[in-house]
């Protein structure tokens, strides 16, 4: 059979779930550092630590301190303030490392009780004989998840043996000087730092996905400086399991794996008949390894740091487009060539291996000083593992320091980054070239997609599939993303200021008002200049009518009328019997009177009078021509 025999990741699907929460399986190395008693004589020494898997360890640094055992609260379960005790170190003095006993509570509460007392570091004292473990953090329930976060000061889980020692010296009356040592934690054999990342693209299985993102989002900028740079060889890894045979054609196996129950990951709503499947977070972490591969072969793979962070945000699964179109669309949009990803990711549904997750699974195992991975998120460092906080101040210390004294690069010395990857095809981000407008922005966390401010105009969109230019102003900034033309000194537009986010054609114009607006012939489509004595010539944005020889056009009204005085007097003398009329009938309200007004007028008459005094009524008149010309 083709499939993997090693115990070691053989674990059932039912216990799947828990494995993203549960630390320690298999064979797990502890990233020890160097803990040195410097007083007293008695104790003098080196001895191991395990470093806790939160807070941040002060890699490629070291710190001494006095160590304190408390009087109360051993256990360091309980608020050390509700004792009295406080680990606030004196003007001038070593900062103070409280050695708190191991049992009751998680790990984390410890540390972070000693910190909120002052505490500099801790050291938790093991209560059993045995080889020591990595204290990871307790697996989410709110309240903890919350103060995790929080943690930054170091901490340390020492043996039972050397915690007694330490607190027989104590209570001796000794004062008891540590030293504690990141210097060795992060082998350095060389110029250049290799180290992997082991992710997951799943985005909704609670805080650790939110901080594994977060991180990314925050590593990115740096990540790719170091990779450009050729400082760093970074790659990513996704841990898989495989279904046991006899499992196969179980209802969990199918909607939790690909290839026939070769690959699965667990379901992230942990709940088979709703939402995402299993199968689809592996597919998807499939695609993230064939993004890297393609990315890699063609020498830039720090583009996967670009996918990975606009797949989170373009689709998430909670809008429900963690799907391979939405893939797709980002893959594009970073000029990554989509058939050659498709033919790495192979068919999901074959019952044969998948080269490339094959070869993820047969990594998971640990070599030389690493150790198995079985955490999410774990960081990988010069082949050890990292334990500390995912934070990219944390771990650019922790990468910096795996390099040899003099070859770090410059970004390990200011910690300030900034990329430049808008110059380079904008990033995959919008961008309207005509304009020079871009959405594309470097920062010191690498580039974002953000619709822009432009003089003051503000753009709205997505950043990158569109931005469009709102509010005041909007007009002026590239014509508000709308159609505009000049011919012969002429200018039409379809934007209008008021009008939030449209494009309109102008009057005499047809179109959708963004790419193109069409002049409209008036003398063809029968809109204007249609009287017999009329002839018509289109122009652009509007129309020419002349009446034959002795009549006038009058174009507010769309008639010709005769040029010649008696039919003005005529005219002038029904106006005024209107007038007087009007005035006979006193009194009469505006609204009668616009009323009379409308419908004693004949047009002709009308058409004279605009010539001599504005009309009350003009609105009603097609008068585009005058207000696009100004
Ligand atoms: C953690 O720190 C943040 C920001 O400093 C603060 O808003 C929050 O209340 C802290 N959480 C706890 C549990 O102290
Ligand atoms: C990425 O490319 C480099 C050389 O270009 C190679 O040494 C490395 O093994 C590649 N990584 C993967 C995961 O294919
Ligand atoms: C576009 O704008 C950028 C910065 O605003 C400027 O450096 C660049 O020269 C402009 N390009 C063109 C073609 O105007």
């Amino acid at each position: 059979m083709g499939y993997p025999k090693r115990s070691e990741v053989a674990i059932l699907l039912g216990f799947l779930q828990l494995i993203l929460l549960e630390p320690v399986v298999g064979r797990f190395v502890v990233e020890k550092n160097s803990l040195k008693v410097t007083s007293p004589d008695s104790i003098k020494g080196n001895y191991d630590s395990a470093i806790g898997n939160f807070g941040i360890p002060q890699y490629g640094g070291s710190m001494a301190g006095t160590v304190v055992y408390p009087k109360d609260n051993r256990k360091g379960c309980k608020s050390f303030d509700d004792f009295g005790i406080s680990f606030k170190a004196k003007a001038g003095a070593l900062p103070n490392f409280v050695l708190i006993d191991r049992g009751d509570c998680f790990f984390a509460l410890k540390v972070w009780n000693a910190q909120n007392a002052g505490a500099a570091a801790v050291l938790v004292a093991d209560n059993i004989d045995e080889a020591l473990i990595t204290m990871d953090s307790p697996e989410e329930d709110g309240s903890s998840a919350k103060y995790i976060v929080n943690i930054t000061i170091p901490s340390a889980l020492i043996s039972k043996s050397f915690g007694e020692k330490l607190k027989t010296a104590i209570s001796g009356g000794n004062m008891v000087n540590v030293n504690l040592d990141w210097r060795e934690a992060v082998p350095h054999p060389d110029d250049r730092v290799e180290y992997e990342l082991w992710t997951n693209s799943n985005d909704e299985c609670g805080v650790k996905c939110d901080m594994l993102m977060e991180f990314v989002k925050d590593f990115k900028g740096a990540a790719q400086i170091l990779e450009q740079g050729g400082y760093t060889q970074f790659t990513p890894h996704y841990i898989t399991w495989y279904c046991p045979h006899a499992f196969t054609i179980s209802k969990q196996c199918k909607s939790q794996c690909i290839n026939h129950g070769r690959y699965c990951a667990p379901d992230p709503e942990q709940d088979f008949s709703t939402g995402y499947e299993g199968k689809d977070v592996v597919h998807e972490n499939l695609r993230q390894l064939c993004v890297f591969k393609v990315s890699n072969e063609s020498k830039k793979p720090w583009v996967w740091w670009d996918y990975v962070t606009d797949f989170q945000i373009r689709c998430p699964m909670k809008e429900k487009k963690y799907n391979k179109e939405c893939a797709d669309v980002v893959i594009k949009s970073l000029g990554i060539d989509l058939r050659k990803v498709e033919k790495c990711m192979g068919d999901p549904e074959t019952d044969s291996d998948n080269p490339v997750l094959k070869e993820e699974q047969a990594a998971q195992i640990g070599k030389g000083s690493r150790g198995d991975v079985t955490i999410l998120p774990t960081l990988v460092v010069n082949n050890r593992q990292y334990r500390g906080k995912l934070e990219k101040g944390a771990v650019l210390k922790a990468l910096c320091a795996g390099f040899e004294e003099t070859t770090e690069p410059s970004v390990c010395l200011s910690g300030e980054v900034e990329t430049n990857e808008c110059l380079n095809n904008n990033a995959g981000c919008w961008k309207d070239d005509k304009a020079n407008i871009t959405a594309c922005k470097d920062t010191f966390r690498g580039r974002v997609c953000e619709c822009p401010v432009v003089n003051g105009v503000r753009f709205h969109g997505d950043g990158y599939s569109f931005c469009v230019a709102t509010g005041p102003g909007r007009c002026k900034v590239s014509n508000g993303g709308c159609w505009h033309e000049n011919r012969n000194g002429i200018t039409f537009s379809a934007c209008l200021d008021n009008e939030e986010g449209k494009c309109t054609c102008p009057p005499g114009f047809k179109g959708d008002g963004v790419k193109s607006c069409e002049d409209i012939d008036e003398c063809k489509e029968k809109k204007a200049c249609q009287c017999p004595e009329c002839s018509c010539k289109n122009t652009w944005g509007s129309y020419e009518c002349t009446c034959n020889e002795d009549l006038l056009y009058i174009r507010d009204h769309d008639t010709c009328i005769s040029k010649r005085s008696s039919e003005v007097k005529s005219a002038w003398t029904a106006v005024w019997v209107i007038l007087i009329g009007l005035g006979m009938a006193g009194g009469g309200s505006y609204l009668v009177y616009k009323y009379r007004w409308r419908s004693y007028m004949d047009s002709e008459i009308r058409a004279i009078m605009s010539q001599y005094m504005p009309l009350d009524s003009q609105n009603e008149v097609p008068d585009h021509i005058h207000e696009d010309r100004a």
